[in-house]
């Protein structure tokens, strides 16, 4: 039997050096694949704004989409820890507003919630882990303050900010998280938070020392249009699937699909 990744099974593989694999996923058929194929950790992102809905920032998306989102990704998934992405403004207003909304996610199979930010956040982060919710923070580039941090740079590049990082880093874990996403730092800070904290470092744009990475899998897969400097694409799937379609589009119109083998007689015994 394939073991069940808990939370505790990071901390543990952050202990003996072992490298934590994680990837977002937004529907049933791809956490299924990703599941399978041994992914450790299974973000539904609120990044689906981006790469599902269309829209420019993570802004837009609701608990109405995460929750159907991380309900098709918690059906699929056996192996891997699911934690589920809490929208813009499900957790920012109270610390019981965000417990309520935390708790439909796990309602609807997922076994982690994220949430983005430092010191403004740890009573939230308290809350929820004392009524049994398990957090993942997410530190450096927080796309829910884009506007705030006046867009998708690089963060923490002066001393001042690199310090900060590293406290809220040391809070988060005080106030009970099981890990952090780093995104979008530089990899010296990365490493220095990776060797300071005791929970695993997940980082996205945070060069190689973190305890894990993790992409948007549109991104690592080709599929996405937008290039980023920090991903690197495993394969290409835009064209692997326009060359498809291209096929599909000449044998329809050439009449060559369907073919006798697609279609049926009318032997009842076809299934
Ligand atoms: O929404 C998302 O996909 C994320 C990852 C990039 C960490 O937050």
């Amino acid at each position: 039997m394939t073991e069940k990744i808990t939370t505790l099974t990071l901390l543990k593989k952050k202990t003996l050096g072992k490298k934590i694999v994680c990837l977002t996923a937004y529907d049933y058929l791809i956490a299924q694949l990703f599941d399978k194929a041994g992914v450790d950790l299974l973000l539904v992102g609120d990044s689906v704004a981006n790469v599902v809905y269309g829209h420019t920032t993570t802004l837009p998306v609701g608990m109405t989409e995460m929750l159907a989102h991380t309900q098709a990704v918690a059906k699929a998934t056996k192996r891997a820890l699911v934690v589920a992405d809490m929208p813009f403004m499900s957790y920012q207003l109270s610390p019981e507003d965000a417990l309520r909304n935390a708790g439909r996610f796990l309602k609807v199979g997922a076994e982690a919630v994220k949430i983005e930010g430092g010191s403004a956040i740890l009573v939230t982060v308290e809350k929820l882990v004392k009524s049994g919710i398990p957090v993942m923070g997410h530190l450096g580039l927080t796309p829910q303050s884009v506007h705030l941090l006046g867009g998708y740079r690089l963060q923490a590049r002066t001393k001042e900010a690199q310090e900060k990082l590293l406290n809220d880093a040391l809070a988060l874990e005080n106030a009970g998280c099981f890990a952090i996403v780093l995104e979008k730092i530089p990899l010296s800070l990365a490493k220095k938070v990776t060797e300071t904290i005791k929970i695993p470092t997940i980082g996205i744009g945070a060069g190689p020392y973190c305890d894990g990475q993790i992409l948007v899998w549109q991104d690592m897969l080709g599929l996405s249009l937008n290039k980023f400097r920090f991903v690197k694409e495993y394969a290409n799937l835009y064209q692997i699937i326009f060359d498809a379609v291209k096929k599909y589009i000449e044998e329809v119109n050439e009449g060559i699909f369907p073919s006798m083998e697609h279609s049926f007689d009318d032997d009842q015994s076809c299934p």
